[in-house]
């Protein structure tokens, strides 16, 4: 049976791989994808979400979220995804969100699921947080949450903090304490999803319809990163954990984050050596196949239009 999801995203270069990523894969139930701001202002990635639903022909709704975090305002990184979000490449216009905000839906969604619905997370967490917040009970209908976020070392946003958990770390506390497995894909799991020239002329190379080329095209404006030998295609590890698992390795262990001022903010202390003794309730990818995962991405966006 596919697992029923929430998509909350902030496309974003990567997030545009996951998104198709998951619309594309029949091990999935995209009941809804949410929008944050983040990568760039909402407007944008609210714009970019609907564009890519459209391109691969998907009807499933589109929800207006989170502007800002629950405590001031979130930072954009138009230096990687560019300033309109996707690097430059324009998409056909995707249309209008569904009326219904994204946090008002995901509590919808799950108050009325017959089964365990799985919130997945490749954005600031705050549609989900709000969501949560607003009606804590609802928890016992989430199966798990699988985040692309945080790092057990040096973050990508400052020296300690990933982009998302520091674009809001109050959010992303109100999911590690809401009872439920939250599943981390971190900096160190994603840096083994390199997109290597090699990775995306292979990617290319299998035809696919306007969707492949188009991802391809987006990521080709990626700039090259200064941590790592090529760009890693952070968000879709995430949505790849759901329907290959066998491509990962994983620890389960506790996590925290740190909602300090400081420059320690946003950190998330992943302990796998299990060195607090805290109770366990985070699971933490650690190893990913990259070979598997780029010939699972290839196959399944060759599938779109
Ligand atoms: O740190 C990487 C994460 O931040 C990804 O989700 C990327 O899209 C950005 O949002
Ligand atoms: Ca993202």
């Amino acid at each position: 049976m596919p697992i029923p999801i929430v998509l909350d995203c902030d496309p974003g270069t990567d997030d545009a791989f996951a998104v198709l990523l998951a619309l594309a894969s029949p091990e999935l139930d995209v009941l809804a994808i949410t929008v944050a701001g983040g990568n760039v202002g909402l407007d944008r990635t609210l714009a970019n979400t609907l564009a890519l639903t459209r391109l691969a022909g998907s009807q499933v709704p589109v929800h207006k979220g989170a502007d800002r975090p629950i405590l001031g305002a979130f930072f954009n990184e138009p230096r990687v995804h560019g300033i309109d979000g996707l690097g430059g490449i324009a998409l056909p216009d995707g249309g209008a969100p569904h009326p219904e905000l994204a946090a008002d839906a995901i509590r919808r969604i799950l108050r009325t699921s017959p089964e365990p619905v799985t919130l997945v997370g490749i954005a600031p967490v705050t549609n989900l947080a709000l969501a949560l917040t607003t009606e804590p009970a609802l928890a016992a209908n989430v199966a798990s949450i699988v985040l692309m976020s945080g790092a057990w070392a040096e973050g990508n946003a400052t020296p300690a903090a990933e982009f998302n958990a520091l674009n809001d770390p109050e959010a992303l506390s109100v999911l590690l304490a809401c009872g439920r497995p939250v599943v981390f894909a971190t900096l160190e799991l994603t840096a083994q999803a390199l997109a290597t020239p090699e990775r995306l002329a292979a990617l290319r190379a299998r035809g696919g319809g306007r969707c492949l080329q188009t991802v391809c095209d987006i990521q080709a404006t990626v700039p090259r990163s200064r941590r790592l030998p090529a760009p890693p295609l952070h968000d879709p590890c995430a949505i790849a954990w759901l329907i290959q698992p066998s491509l990962f390795t994983a620890r389960t262990c506790s996590a925290r984050v740190d909602l300090g001022p400081g420059i320690g903010r946003g950190r998330t202390a992943i302990d796998r050596w299990n060195r607090t003794g805290d109770p366990f309730n985070a699971t933490v990818l650690e190893t990913l196949d990259g070979d598997g995962f780029f010939d699972l991405l290839g196959e399944r966006l060759a599938r779109l239009p």
